[in-house]
């Protein structure tokens, strides 16, 4: 048997071995299994993480577990309007969750961030939900489902989490830092890419389950105008190719009013010097955060494969960023796919930005560290470009190691060859994303399920016009 079919079985059978019940049914997947580690807290389910193990069994026709999973994070849901700061506010999903005995029952636990190292909130929790439900809606046609009160409730309380009243006038998402898988202090507070993708797909999803009736009209309207102006937003001031950073590096500053070109007021001496070499004459990234004088220029990968293949970039920027990944392979991919974030942080940038983390030091972990599990997400951003042969070559990389080294959680080293200093062994993500990205390789057809229609776009400057307020 070929080694990647041999990985493959093994993956399949590692894979049921991490399931987690609730009264006798799969409900997720535990986040790392049979490991002589500390547990922390990898022996609960992890949203995020059981996404990856969602996508693989809805690839492969498995979609029981998929629903049950839906079903019970739903509950967990808050659903009480909440004036205690300790307590998750309305719409919030948790991070993760264990089944836990309870008067000799099965019940679950959630932990929305309070107990999880650091208290990090986990803002992408809700809108991989919405993500999933979508996907398993389109695999089983089940629109029964997505179409009963309770879950229709759960989507209106997301969307008013995310489309209330807030701080700022922007069409993104200001989030703390470390609200999504990068969940450490790393320097990705405020807009961070990830999220703003997230968010796209969660609205996406959201208009094409709610039912049109008169509860629901008024947040359909509310999901698609602010798509248009996120995806607007998202495309052209986030987006960076050279003739972008030409326009930056020679950009006015203190621009005052509503004419102004530098509209974040950017300064051409944030550039940062590997940037000029590194960004291809035919490449293209969308940038990782943007903010009040604030571009930050590091490629987030997930942020990027998650938008090329969702349809959040355009055609071009689709093909802008796979050139990019395809020719900076070796600084992006190299040993194993793919760095969560490149490059990694420096010397007193660092002590600064991380608070001197131990576990991110320079091409560890978050920072500058490869993610295998995130395979599943370049096979899907080359099927979306037309150019599999990127997420075959990924694949086999990635094939070629882990089995043999136990499918750790992560690796170190500018060229991705160091297994983790601290990497777990059998992380469940690290599985079901090879899984993920073979089944799609199979069955190219079946990315239809995270892969959205174009939305219609209102161009539009910073939103909202200036009209003047005259009191
Ligand atoms: C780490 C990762 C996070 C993941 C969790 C469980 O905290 O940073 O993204 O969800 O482990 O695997």
């Amino acid at each position: 048997m070929k080694e990647l079919d041999k990985s493959i079985e093994i993956g399949w059978d590692l894979l049921e071995q991490s399931v987690m019940t609730y009264d006798g049914k799969p409900i997720g997947t535990l986040a790392a299994c049979g490991d002589s580690m500390e547990a922390l807290n990898y022996d609960q389910c992890f949203m995020r993480d059981f996404a990856v193990s969602a996508i693989a069994f809805l690839l492969r026709g498995e979609t029981e577990i998929v629903r049950n999973f839906l079903l019970a994070t739903l509950r967990l849901q808050t659903h009480e309007k909440q004036l205690n700061c300790f307590k998750p506010g309305e719409g919030l999903m948790p991070a993760s969750f264990k089944v836990v005995q309870h008067n000799g029952k099965d019940a679950l636990e959630a932990d929305f961030g309070e107990r999880a190292i650091a208290r990090v909130t986990p803002v992408d929790s809700a809108f991989w939900w919405l993500i999933l439900l979508r996907a398993y809606t389109n695999v089983t046609q089940d629109w029964n489902f997505a179409h009963r009160s309770d879950v229709q409730t759960g989507i209106r309380l997301l969307l008013d989490l995310c489309l209330l009243a807030r701080f700022d006038m922007f069409p993104t998402m200001l989030v703390p830092d470390g609200s999504f898988m990068i969940d450490r202090r790393m320097g990705v507070y405020g807009y961070p890419l990830d999220i703003q993708v997230l968010f796209f797909m969660a609205l996406q999803s959201a208009q094409e389950l709610l039912i049109p009736n008169d509860t629901n009209d008024v947040y359909i309207d509310a999901a698609k105008t602010r798509l248009s102006h996120l995806t607007f937003h998202l495309r052209q001031y986030y987006w960076l190719n050279f003739p972008q950073l030409n326009e930056i590096y020679r950009y006015q500053s203190e621009e005052f009013g509503d004419d102004s070109i530098n509209q974040f007021n950017i300064y051409a001496d944030s550039i940062p010097s590997w940037l000029e070499g590194w960004l291809r004459e035919d490449g293209g990234y969308f940038v990782g955060n943007l903010g009040p004088a604030r571009m930050d220029f590091r490629w987030l990968s997930q942020g990027n494969l998650l938008s090329t293949f969702s349809g959040l970039a355009n055609d071009n920027q689709q093909q802008a960023i796979l050139n990019q990944l395809e020719h900076r392979w070796e600084d992006l991919v190299g040993a194993m796919p793919i760095k969560a974030c490149f490059p990694a942080l420096e010397g007193r940038d660092w002590q600064l930005i991380t608070g001197s983390d131990p576990k991110n030091k320079p091409w560890s972990y978050h920072n500058g560290g490869s993610w295998p599990f995130l395979v599943w997400a370049i096979a899907a951003a080359a099927i979306k470009g037309k150019r599999p042969e990127l997420g075959h070559k990924a694949v086999e990389i990635a094939a070629s190691r882990l089995q043999d080294d136990g499918w750790p959680e992560y690796y170190d080293g500018r060229t991705g060859r160091l297994m983790g200093r601290k990497a777990r062994k059998r992380q469940t993500w690290t599985i079901a994303g090879l899984l993920a990205a073979y089944e799609l390789l199979t069955h190219p057809e079946k990315l239809e399920m995270l892969s959205f229609p174009e939305p219609a776009i209102l161009p539009c400057t910073i939103d909202g016009a200036s009209t003047p307020l005259v009191l």
